[in-house]
């Protein structure tokens, strides 16, 4: 068996590497997360050369990654004594080369084959793809399993993807911001234009090919029709070029209003023939520049977004109008389920936001393209920490199907919490709908299987950013398990989890095993501390989205109801007296859902409006199993930075440092979680704690009951993100401080971007549409970016009157405590508002001995105190005795106004235990 002419070697491979451009394999500009090849203990029995029988740019990629991970791998271990070759080459290329032309298998185009040839001590290795696109998956494989600690079965192994369709949505915007996205600016767009360096995308291409995801759409789903523009088409056509070579294909959401935006045309009716004709010559003009475009993404009738209700016309109009301009060049459409009446009657107990997708969309089914796909979010709310799966996976059979889910955690913490998404997902994935009253579960269906479907999809929200792609180095997780669910969804959370810490972390079984166990845990407590009991997060929903705020999403029209009341809490979607959305899952599915004692308890408040009394499964209440969940799930939160601990010097110093801090916060945030939503609904039912904790905080000094010099009493709004519902703030002499930018009586810049939220110039201050400062008016179509001046209300409260007392002529406000406690070692914890606008400092001292000094410097949402900012400062091993002094002294900076909620007097903060 001849060597074929495309011999790399090792050492080609890497002069190979440099050599394809660059952006790519060579250039390592960014963290490389999953990819980094870390030595293996385990001597490695693949042969050492690799050799592509192919030319294309994806199979000589393929090949000169094999090149790098199988050097990395190999550390300086002696390169083992194996002969022959690993060998890579489509289907076709191998018949040509005359290896097993009539033995192989018909492969399908992202399907491979890795098998042995020969015998020992000749014995190639060969990688057979259905096309290059399967040779690049077929080589990422053998690398995951050398670097987990496999080998290849002798017998070999053939793979093709569950899914057609793997996607990530990135929610960039063309200056560079991006919607829900927590890692820093976008690697895509900068200044309304394509960045000139695109190094990041194809590493990041690398990164998602490495998984198994085919596409990527890059812009925001409340779109900016200027992307169509004929200039920025020629500079999208280098983000596609950027992404080719690993078999990335990059699509893109349009605003349903283009052609009358951009195009020049009197209206954008979906079927009017001079939109028609507008958006096939628009789809031609993108398949000149970009032959791989992969299709557009689609956000239509829904917060704000124009769409085709505007005309009276479907969403199946609107879809199958881009999927006829597409279909000639194999594009698809992927049109989004997400329409819903951001205006609903909270009034009216038969109003249900949960119903929408179903309603609209049920309807139409098989009246939509083949090249459309219909994408619904996992869930029929948004998001949530918990929810449901979407009823309209079952009530869709002559549709294609995707699943929408995010790994961008908007409602799970925004990457500074630690949450594993997988397990949900998997919860998903495998739901069994009973469509027709047999097995369907959810993956079945969204892979196209159940129906017979020649497409589907799942797709994830992902909004990386140049801060290390998702911000927190664990986070990196969900992403790779993203594109192994939707590669196989039959794979289990856990082993995801285990092959992601081998490759990123460590294969030191202490590593591995501590870390599987917190990425499985972490959903579970941060359901536990937010919203449990399919309450949905809890989360302030008309604002960041982050941190604790119980009612935000009640008396709206948001329609995110948990209607609680002094008597009960949960929606009654049940059909006999709900809502009805009950009855929008096949027959065997809404019979569990519709009655309380057979609906699962952690779905109970979604579907049923209870007394807190109400017993759940194992005979505890509604009100007690909301209790104890905060306790609980705080608890695991402190837990993980105990277990993080035992990591130090087992893992990367930079990773351990970063991710302990990032815990170390979680388990404060996530004590203002449990505090908040257990002193809220102690006070809503009046039902006391059976174990004594709501309401009771031992070693608490409330900063308002401090001996206060400067700082004055506020009230924090809402009420539950602050211990009591006060703390103190410390005023600017002459510029209320309180009153910073985006916050005071004056007029502030804001710049509205259409879609449910307006993203505004003070950063971290949000709008709704719906609560539009009076004087700005709403823009209905959408996204163009408007400069405006709003008035902001001020803060509850406040007066709008300067202070008259405040950080005076010492630049500073103080707060004193007289300690009662026992004599002893402890650790003070003092808890913030950590504030955007200003970076206030903060000292500490016992009987005037300084004790500890931090800034309030960390980049949380918001200008005014409230739980998406309240922070925690521990300062650990402190002596105290009875009558000692304790003074906490704040200095403002800008509109930060070093607001204190209290100190806690501890043992055994985990923050301090290392
Ligand atoms: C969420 C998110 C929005 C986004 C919307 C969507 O509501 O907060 O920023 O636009 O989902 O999925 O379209």
């Amino acid at each position: 068996m001849g060597i074929p002419a495309k011999k790399i070697d090792l050492f080609a491979g890497l002069a190979l590497a440099l050599l394809l451009a660059s952006p790519v394999v060579g250039a390592q500009t960014t963290d490389q997360a999953w990819l980094k090849y870390l030595p293996v203990a385990k001597p490695r029995e693949v042969p050492l050369h690799v050799h592509a029988l192919g030319n294309s740019q994806i199979e000589q990629g393929a090949a000169a990654e094999l090149d790098r991970g199988l050097k990395g791998l190999a550390g300086d271990r002696a390169p083992a004594d194996v002969q022959g070759a690993i060998i890579l080459g489509t289907s076709l290329e191998f018949r040509k080369a005359e290896r097993h032309a009539a033995g192989l298998p018909q492969l399908a185009a992202e399907e491979f084959v890795i098998q042995w040839a020969g015998a020992v001590p000749h014995r190639d290795l060969e990688i057979v793809g259905g096309s290059d696109g399967g040779v690049l998956y077929g080589a990422f494989t053998l690398l995951r399993i050398l670097a987990t600690g496999s080998d290849v079965p002798a017998t070999g192994l053939r793979e093709a993807p569950a899914i057609p369709i793997r996607w990530t949505d990135e929610w960039d915007n063309p200056d560079g911001s991006i919607e829900r996205g927590y890692a820093g600016r976008s690697i895509f767009f900068e200044n309304g234009h394509v960045r000139q360096d695109l190094a990041p995308v194809g590493e990041y291409a690398r990164l998602l090919a490495s998984v198994g995801i085919n596409g990527c759409d890059v812009n925001n789903v409340n779109a900016a029709a200027v992307l169509l523009e004929p200039e920025m088409l020629k500079e999208l056509a280098r983000i596609a070029d950027a992404m080719r070579q690993w078999g990335v294909r990059m699509a893109l959401s349009v605003d349903l209003a283009s052609p009358q935006k951009i195009g020049g045309l009197a209206t954008y009716d979906p079927l009017d023939p001079a939109v028609k004709k507008w958006w096939a010559g628009k789809a031609d003009e993108i398949y000149a520049l970009i032959p791989d475009f992969a299709g557009f993404t689609v956000k239509a009738d829904s917060e704000g977004q124009p769409g085709p209700a505007s005309f009276g016309r479907s969403p199946a109009d609107a879809a199958n109008t881009l999927a006829a301009a597409l279909a000639p060049h194999g594009g698809v459409v992927m049109y989004r389920a997400f329409v819903y009446n951001h205006h609903l009657d909270w009034r009216d107990p038969k109003a249900d936001r949960a119903r929408a997708a179903y309603d609209i969309f049920h309807p139409l089914d098989g009246s939509l393209a083949p090249n459309v796909v219909v994408q619904i979010k996992y869930g029929p709310i948004d998001f949530q920490v918990r929810e449901p799966v979407s009823p309209l996976f079952g009530g869709l059979e002559k549709t294609n199907e995707a699943m929408e889910v995010q790994v961008t955690q908007e409602y799970t913490g925004q990457q500074r919490h630690l949450v594993y998404l997988a397990p949900m997902w998997k919860e998903t994935l495998d739901f069994d709908m009973r469509a027709r009253d047999r097995a369907t579960p959810v993956k079945d269906l969204i892979s196209g299987k159940t129906f017979h479907r020649s497409l589907g999809g799942m797709v994830a929200v992902t909004c990386v950013g140049q801060d290390a792609w998702l911000g927190s180095p664990l986070a990196t997780a969900n992403l790779y398990a993203f594109g192994r669910l939707a590669w196989d969804p039959d794979l289990s959370a856990e082993r995801i989890a285990a092959e992601w810490a081998r490759q990123t972390l460590s294969s030191d079984p202490v590593v591995v095993n501590t870390v599987v166990k917190m990425l499985m845990q972490s959903w579970p407590a941060y359901e536990d501390y937010t919203g449990p009991l399919g309450l949905q997060t809890l989360t302030d929903i008309t604002g960041s989205h982050y941190g604790p705020n119980v009612e935000a999403s009640e008396r709206n029209g948001w329609g995110q109801w948990h209607r609680a009341d002094h008597e009960g809490v949960g929606m009654d979607r049940t059909v006999a007296t709900g809502t009805g959305f009950a009855g929008q899952y096949p027959p065997e599915a809404a019979k569990i859902y519709e009655s309380r004692k057979t609906c699962p308890d952690d779905l109970l408040l979604f579907f049923h409006h209870v007394p807190y009394t109400y017993r759940l499964h194992d005979g505890k209440t509604v009100i007690q199993y909301l209790y104890d969940s905060h306790y609980a799930g705080a608890e695991r939160a402190e837990d993980f930075v105990r277990e993080w601990d035992a990591l130090k010097g087992r893992i990367d110093d930079r990773i351990f440092a970063e991710t302990r801090a990032r815990l170390v916060y979680q388990a404060g945030d996530a004590i203002v979680w449990r505090d908040a939503v257990v002193q809220y609904f102690l006070k809503m039912s009046g039902v006391p704690d059976d174990k004594g904790r709501a309401g009771h905080y031992p070693g608490r000094l409330e900063a308002e009951d401090a001996r206060l010099d400067g700082y004055k009493v506020i009230d924090v709004n809402p009420w539950e993100d602050a211990s009591g519902g006060k703390a103190v703030a410390c005023e600017l002499q002459e510029n209320n401080a309180l009153h910073g930018p985006g916050e005071g009586d004056g007029l502030q810049p804001v710049r509205w971007q259409g879609g449910k939220n307006a993203v505004l110039a003070a950063e971290g201050v949000f709008l709704r549409s719906n609560d539009f400062p009076q004087g700005l008016k709403p823009l209905s179509l959408g996204s163009f970016d408007v400069r405006a001046k709003a008035r902001t209300p001020p803060l509850a409260g406040k007066s709008s009157r300067p202070g008259k007392a405040g950080a005076g002529e010492t630049g500073h406000c103080s707060a004193e405590w007289i300690y009662s406690g026992e004599a002893g070692r402890f650790d003070i914890a003092a808890q913030y508002f950590d504030l955007q606008g200003g970076v206030a400092e903060f000292k500490l001292d016992v009987n005037g001995r300084p004790v500890a000094s931090w800034a309030a410097n960390a980049n949380l949402p918001t200008r005014r105190p409230h739980g998406d900012n309240s922070t925690r400062y521990t300062a650990c091993g402190v002596d105290l005795k009875p009558g000692d002094t304790i003074r906490v002294e704040g200095t403002p900076d800008g509109s930060d106004p070093a607001a204190l909620d209290y100190i806690q007097v501890l043992r055994d903060w985990p923050a301090c235990s290392d």
